[in-house]
């Protein structure tokens, strides 16, 4: 009987059965730090029987290692190997122009696409007819809760945020009664309570600083105060309910009043921490300069909305700048400074969403009818099949 070494079995079957499946897992490249799925979910991939190919080097700047692949049953290639092998390939970020080139018709791609400002990539993967997917527009519904990348990468990014900002503050976070006096804890008003602001509310309170936030979802006011936090609210905002518990944009009126609260309270604060977002637009400007400017010096802001436009009016993105003493820092990508965390959670969501394609044999199937699956998609037999990414892409 011909026996087949263990780790190249599956390879083998795949190119005689199209029933199994190979998966690449490119590498990203500096300063992503991250990479798409860890050893370990390529140990699960491989018990569902399918075959996982590996950049050389993919791990490296998580902690996870070529041998690490290797043991968990994938093979470590080339980047060619990679893209000519496999049926899937799976990446963190878009595609470079050199993965583009090497992607044939067929294939199927996977990453954070951010399609709504990728516009010229959503058109050529149309045109190469590329199946791509688009993490990071995996419907916000109960059942997609284990695949949201977005919600994990929030929570990194809150967590990191306050870590950051009690590093750059001069003073500490908790009260303390010391023989020296005592020290008052530091204020840290938190602008956006989604999942990030959540996150930044309960790690700033595990460290002993009094919490404020605003945001204009009323129905977040709950858990601001269970985590321990005062929500402040300020009347007239727009919570529209049809927008899948969305904030949207709000009207002048509002935005006026809403400026004057956030200056009243900022001022008399020690660290702002920017979280608020409207998906697919530029963030709401909510820290003016004459603001910044009545903050004490060696306050902080730590603005994670920098790469839309940042909520602070005097944010630059991937930048730290000190107005008037007060320091502002620019960061929407706080995840990359995490990677072993950050891959574990984008890998597990990953996997959760490939176990909607791929059963427990390893049998492949794209099931339109699955609104996650049909949700997520944006390329498909050459045409831009998602609805809303569409429309921005062809207006
Ligand atoms: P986000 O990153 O889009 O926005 C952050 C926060 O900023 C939101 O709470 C938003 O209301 C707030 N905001 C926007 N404009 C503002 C303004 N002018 N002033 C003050 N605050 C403003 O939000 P994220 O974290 O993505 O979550 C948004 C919603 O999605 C939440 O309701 C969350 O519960 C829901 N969600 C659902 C998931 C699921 O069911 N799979 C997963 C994750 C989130």
């Amino acid at each position: 009987m011909l026996t087949l070494p263990v780790r190249w079995s599956p390879l083998f079957f795949s190119k005689l059965n199209p029933r199994f499946m190979i998966i690449g897992i490119l590498k990203d490249v500096l300063p992503e730090k991250r990479v798409a799925l860890l050893p370990e979910v390529v140990g699960m991939l491989t018990k569902m029987l399918v075959t996982v190919l590996v950049e050389k080097d993919a791990g490296a700047t998580a902690f996870a290692f070529d041998a690490d692949y290797e043991n968990a049953g994938g093979k470590v290639v080339t980047k060619t190997e990679v893209i000519t092998g496999s049926d899937l390939l799976i990446k963190v970020n878009p595609p470079s122009n050199a993965e583009l080139g090497m992607l044939t018709e067929g294939k199927i791609f996977m990453a954070v696409l951010n399609p709504y400002f990728n516009a010229d990539l959503v058109k050529t993967l149309a045109a190469k007819n590329i199946t791509s997917f688009s993490l990071d527009v995996i419907p916000r519904t109960s059942r997609a809760q284990a695949m949201d990348i977005l919600s994990s990468m929030a929570t990194v990014a809150g967590y990191k945020a306050v870590l950051t900002a009690a590093n750059s503050l001069p003073k500490f976070f908790p009260m303390f009664m010391t023989a020296a006096g005592t020290i008052t804890p530091a204020k840290v008003l938190i602008l956006g309570a989604g999942v990030a602001g959540l996150q930044a509310v309960a790690t700033s309170r595990k460290l002993g600083a009094v919490v404020e936030v605003f945001d204009v979802r009323a129905a977040v006011k709950e858990e601001v105060v269970g985590l321990g936090g005062k929500f402040v609210e300020v009347e007239g905002a727009v919570d529209d309910k049809s927008a899948g518990g969305y904030a949207v944009e709000q009207s002048e009126e509002f935005k006026k009043k809403q400026a004057a609260a956030v200056h009243d309270h900022a001022v008399k604060s020690d660290v702002v921490i920017c979280t608020a977002q409207i998906p697919g637009k530029q963030a709401p400007r909510l820290l003016m300069k004459a603001t910044v400017e009545g903050m004490k010096p060696g306050s902080v802001i730590i603005d994670l909305a920098a790469s839309t436009g940042g909520n602070c009016e005097l944010t630059k993105n991937n930048e730290t700048v000190t107005h008037q003493g007060v320091r502002i820092i620019g960061n929407s990508f706080f995840a990359v400074e995490m990677p072993s965390d950050a891959s574990k959670m984008f890998g597990k969501n990953v996997l959760n969403f490939l176990k909607l394609m791929i059963s427990q044999k390893g049998e492949f199937k794209l099931n339109w009818e699955d609104d996650i699956v049909k949700g997520t998609c944006v390329t498909h037999n050459k045409e831009i099949v998602h609805d809303r990414i569409k429309s921005v892409v062809n207006p």
